[in-house]
């Protein structure tokens, strides 16, 4: 299949239900989500807790498409095949995350799943430059990583841009994750994303059992990120 440069929706299931998941995940791809968000982090790399490999494991049966799973950990290596066997499709690590990223990128491909390299705000584009030929995504992170609901950090913009530059024809997908919604995402659409993560803008007002409103969150960001407001 040719490589995929529209806009993609992918929910953060931060913001969903916990006790939930599995109805969440098929609620949000009933209502029109390309990838699903997965945000793993320790405790130890940023200053929350989420879950690990069971929990992935546990809702991949859940998820139709795209398992696209962030990991803010650290150290990553030793838990690479455990997310991996989970299911993930594509596999994010934080450039911050150690000194041997590129260990990282390597394993990541090597058991099987796609690589990405997330940027934390205070990292600059050209630190992905050496890791080009080893991604398939870059996610550039648009607040501090470790909370869902905060506010969009705009320098990251020209860092988009920056990256988008850099990439050129090659098959990787830009994500930008943290504070999109529709008064955010025309900025970072124009400046080259095509995966659009978003947690609470998309969770906002519905659930499981009232899935609609889901729905509408995801378009009127796919609206906003195409120039059209609804
Ligand atoms: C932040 C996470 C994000 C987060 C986005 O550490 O990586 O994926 O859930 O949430 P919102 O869209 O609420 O900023
Ligand atoms: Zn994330």
């Amino acid at each position: 299949m040719a490589f995929d440069r529209s806009v993609k929706i992918a929910p953060s299931i931060l913001a969903a239900d916990f006790a939930n998941f599995g109805a969440e995940c098929r609620a949000i791809e009933a209502q029109g989500a390309d990838w699903v968000h997965v945000d793993v982090m320790d405790g130890h790399f940023v200053p929350n807790i989420t879950f690990g490999p069971a929990t992935c494991a546990a809702i991949r049966p859940h998820i139709r498409g795209v398992m696209d799973v962030h990991l803010m950990i650290a150290p990553v290596d030793p838990f690479i095949a455990a997310f991996v066997d989970a299911g993930a499709d594509i596999l994010t690590a934080h450039v911050e995350a150690g000194p041997h990223v590129h260990r990282t990128l390597q394993a990541i491909r090597a058991a099987g799943a796609r690589a990405g390299l997330a940027l934390n705000p205070g990292t600059p584009a050209t630190a992905a430059a050496p890791l080009l030929d080893l991604v398939d995504l870059i996610c550039v992170m648009t607040v501090n990583p470790g909370f869902g609901g905060q506010s969009f950090i705009e320098s990251q913009v020209p860092k988009v841009a920056e990256l988008r530059g850099m990439i050129g024809d090659r098959p990787i997908h830009l994500q930008v994750d943290g504070g999109v919604d529709v008064r955010t995402a025309p900025a970072v659409a124009r400046a080259g994303a095509d995966v659009l993560v978003a947690g609470s803008a998309v969770f906002r007002g519905g659930s499981a059992q009232a899935p609609a409103v889901y729905g509408e969150n995801i378009r009127a960001i796919r609206a906003a990120a195409s120039g059209v407001y609804v």
